[in-house]
């Protein structure tokens, strides 16, 4: 049975010229107006929150792990989700003129590849990627963009009474769940390529600052059974380090975790630093997070620094929405390679050599000075 139904006639509007208005004569000078396709476009971007939402509700429902290899019905997933048959079919209808799930002929839904990566269990899931984006918080944080482009700050505080990550951490369990994930995902896409890259030689202890649950450090260790870790994050952030790393894991003999605030104190001693993408906050944060390594550090020890760029990159659409996200949460910026150069350089780094990692990441390798 196909729960398709027939596309509605759409209703004249002021703005939607009637089939039956009378031809301008020739003689008449028409202003140019925006092509058609550009007016639809912007239609299309200013609904850009109905798709993000639209996303975020198949991802919550579980819709993509549902659906098999083979096409199946709106009433058919709906009954393996538990929703109703008709609201799910406008759902995943809105979707599939995104790309995000197909519609056959017979108004069955199938997968696509963007599809598939809303599934938990594909290997290049960006289910948690997909819920942080759209977690409850962006939702109120959105619509007070310009007040932050006016300020240049984040409305965080204003919003929540408290900055970004504590409120993750004290209020926001679900969300800061979804933000462990998230990085999960992404640090682990991209842990191999940073092991792949760096050269460890005469390298005994490898610190990564805000390593999250430490995927990157994990994977340099397992590829360098010589080298010892640390991993130093927050408190909440650093009890879920991964279980490689953790008491009772196959690193763990070799891993040190230091739960911290790395803007204080980076009570480390190590021959190479990692810092991949937590210079996205405030100047300040960045100064005091780059100068304690440097007062941690012994001269001569390797600092790697790992970030997106909003210049230099094919993923521009995706890296100044971030950007954007970020000024609004903590006041942030993704970095240009000058701004990122200038902040190392202030700090007191001596740059050595920039080297991209893989498609939306760059290395940026510093030693320190003495
Ligand atoms: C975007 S994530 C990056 C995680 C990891 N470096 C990676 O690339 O996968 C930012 C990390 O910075 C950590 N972080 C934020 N503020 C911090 C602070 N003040 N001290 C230490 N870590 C912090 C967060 O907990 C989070 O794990």
């Amino acid at each position: 049975m196909t729960t398709v139904s027939p596309t509605p006639t759409p209703t004249p509007t002021a703005s939607t010229p009637t089939p039956t208005a009378a031809p301008v004569p020739a003689t008449v000078p028409v202003a140019p107006g925006p092509a058609p396709q550009s007016a639809m476009r912007l239609r299309e971007i200013v609904f850009g929150a109905a798709i993000a939402a639209a996303v975020r509700a198949a991802a919550r429902l579980g819709v993509a792990d549902a659906l098999g290899d083979s096409p199946a019905t709106a009433a058919e997933l709906a009954a393996a989700v538990g929703a109703e048959p008709q609201p799910l079919h406008r759902l995943l209808r809105a979707l599939s003129c995104y790309g995000v799930f197909a519609q056959t002929e017979d108004g069955r839904f199938l997968h696509t590849d963007m599809s598939r990566m809303l599934r938990e269990d594909d290997p290049h899931s960006l289910r948690y990627i997909s819920l942080w984006c759209t977690e409850p918080w962006t939702w109120q944080a959105w619509p007070r963009l310009d007040d932050a482009v006016r300020s240049g700050g984040s409305v965080f505080q204003e919003l929540y009474g408290k900055g970004f990550f504590d409120y993750l951490h004290q209020d926001a369990h679900e969300s800061a769940h979804v933000f462990n994930q998230a990085m999960t995902t992404s640090s682990t896409q991209s842990a191999l390529d940073v092991a792949e890259l760096l050269d460890l030689t005469a390298v005994r202890v490898v610190a990564d600052i805000g390593g999250g649950q430490g995927h990157v450090l994990a994977s340099l260790l397992e590829k360098h059974p010589d080298v010892r870790g640390v991993l130093l994050d927050l408190p909440g952030v650093a009890a879920k380090a991964d279980p490689r790393l953790r008491e009772g894991g196959p690193l763990a003999g070799r891993t040190r975790i230091v739960p911290g605030d790395c803007r204080e104190a980076i009570p480390v001693e190590a021959d190479m630093y990692i810092i991949k993408n937590i210079l996205e906050w405030d100047d300040d944060s960045t100064c005091r997070t780059l100068r304690n390594v440097i007062a941690a550090a012994r001269p001569g020890a390797r600092v790697v620094v790992i970030e997106n760029l909003v210049d230099d990159t094919p993923s521009m659409k995706f890296t100044t929405a971030m950007d954007l996200m970020l000024l609004l949460n903590v006041g942030g910026a993704k970095h240009t390679r000058d701004s990122l150069v200038s902040r190392m350089s202030q700090a007191g780094l001596e740059l050595r050599e920039i080297r991209p990692v893989n498609a939306y990441l760059h290395a940026f390798e510093c030693t320190v000075p003495g």
